[in-house]
């Protein structure tokens, strides 16, 4: 029996139970959860369904990842089908919807780019981190790049080294001391610059503080630059249209290899298939997640360049392969599914809904700017922020209470929003990352909703 289709509260209550006494949860404190739980059994669509029968419009698609949205039962079957063909074997052999879906991502990257498959964002920024490494010391086998530039304020995975390239202090205080090879400089965070200017007579500061910091390191230890394009974790911080392409001259100057985190951004995030793609830039490095396969399976991938998987080509003397395997890289179930999904995006023309229903919820969102505690609302596609200031002119953020009150309210009501990832200090924008299905209506709910929890606040 589905615990969705039929509520049934003794049962949910033995979950709630099981789950107390057994389960270790990420980034939640259990204390808060002995008195409040969400016991998740279905989904359909931009709304899940909790075991007690009631649903949430859920505008971060899980954890910005349920792109096409939940209960595509076809995936199932797609999963199913290829479980019964092949259920594993290892990457080293090469495998049919490993392949295909291969060939997709190189297609819709335009052409030119091989795939690394893993399982998780951590682990394509990771091995993005060590190609960018391992291909200095074949083409530069005097010097010793192996340094990250990456910006503060970012969020690029869980593990030690990508925690050590995210930017986010709180994050990170815990686990310190970290190795020191990633070095970081200005986020393009414009409502709330870094060097206290405005675009466009800022003159971009961010990149020449980008390039001072390159030079400074010395450009012939630094191997690679990492950049999400829009920051998600620091509230959705969408950066001048030049910063990107400066960012690649700067990169292309320096001999350094350009790593785009598209673990969010991509798959029609942002109004693109992938946010870069706005820009006009060619990355040689790109993780990809989430959005691959919206979550209805595992899959992960590094994206290289064909510049860069030249340099690990050669006889087997050479030693210039790819020095590390992932027991579930190229899993050919969640390849299958990834494929069918990207398919279905196709069909559906969802990265266009993307950008033409993220323009609509971008316009509904300002009127918010009604309340004097909306300091800024932003976006791009359906990946967008509502920051709120103490004062709008000094642009205080307001307290951590407050958005936790507002992300109450709206899940008392029904919707699901999120809080930037930025800690004590830049954790007051409310992030929105609805599947791209979420229609034109639910947008005017979610909309409504932030505005009565807005007005709560009087
Ligand atoms: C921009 C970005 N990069 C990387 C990651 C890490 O992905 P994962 O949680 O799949 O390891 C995340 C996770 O949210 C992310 O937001």
């Amino acid at each position: 029996m589905s615990l969705a289709n039929s509520p049934d509260p003794a049962l949910r209550e033995a979950v709630v139970r099981q789950d107390l006494d057994n389960v270790l949860h990420p980034i939640v404190q259990h204390k808060l959860l002995e008195t409040k739980q969400m016991v998740v059994a279905g989904g359909q669509g931009a709304t899940i369904y909790d075991a007690d029968g009631t649903s949430y419009l859920d505008a971060m698609a899980g954890l910005w990842c349920v792109n096409i949205g939940y209960g595509r039962t076809e995936l199932a079957d797609v999963a199913a089908d290829q479980m019964r063909q092949l259920s594993y074997f290892p990457h080293t052999a090469m495998n049919v919807p490993a392949a295909g879906l291969a060939e997709k991502v190189n297609a819709l990257m335009g052409g030119g780019y091989h795939t690394y498959f893993v399982n998780s964002g951590s682990e394509a920024n990771e091995a993005g981190f060590k190609f960018a490494r391992q291909y200095m010391k074949h083409e530069y086998p005097g010097q010793y790049r192996f340094k990250t530039i990456s910006r503060y304020f970012s969020y690029h995975g869980t593990t030690l080294s990508t925690l050590d390239a995210g930017g986010m202090g709180e994050r990170k205080a815990k686990f310190e001391p970290f190795s020191g090879d990633f070095v970081h400089v200005a986020q393009p965070y414009c409502y709330r610059c870094p060097f206290g200017l405005s675009y466009p007579s800022c003159e971009l500061a961010c990149v020449k503080n980008m390039e001072n910091t390159i030079l400074g390191e010395g450009p012939e230890t630094v191997a690679e630059v990492i950049v999400e394009p829009v920051m998600s974790g620091v509230g959705v911080a969408v950066p001048p249209d030049e910063y990107l392409p400066e960012v690649e001259k700067l990169c292309r100057e320096y001999g350094i290899l350009l790593h785009i985190d598209e673990v969010i951004n991509g798959f029609g995030r942002t109004g693109k298939m992938f946010a870069h793609q706005h820009y006009g830039v060619a990355p040689d490095l790109v993780a990809i997640a989430k959005g691959i396969s919206s979550a209805y399976m595992p899959i992960a991938a590094t994206v290289v360049k064909n510049s860069v998987f030249d340099s690990f080509y050669g006889d087997a003397a050479d030693n210039r392969q790819v020095m590390q395997v992932n027991t579930y890289g190229g899993h050919p179930a969640a390849a299958a599914v990834a494929l069918r999904n990207i398919e279905i995006m196709e069909a559906e023309k969802l990265v266009e809904r993307s950008a033409d229903v993220g323009a609509y919820l971008l316009d509904g969102l300002r009127t918010l700017m009604r309340h004097k505690i909306v300091g800024d609302v932003r976006g791009k596609g359906l990946l967008l922020g509502v920051e709120l200031v103490k004062d709008r002119t000094t642009k205080q953020p307001v307290d951590a209470s407050v958005i936790t009150q507002i992300v109450d309210f709206c899940r008392d009501n029904g919707v699901i929003v999120g809080r930037a990832g930025g800690g004590r200090r830049y954790g007051n924008t409310i992030t929105l990352s609805p599947p791209l299905v979420i229609t034109r209506a639910e947008c005017d709910r979610l909309v409504d909703t932030l505005d009565r929890a807005l007005a709560t606040l009087r």
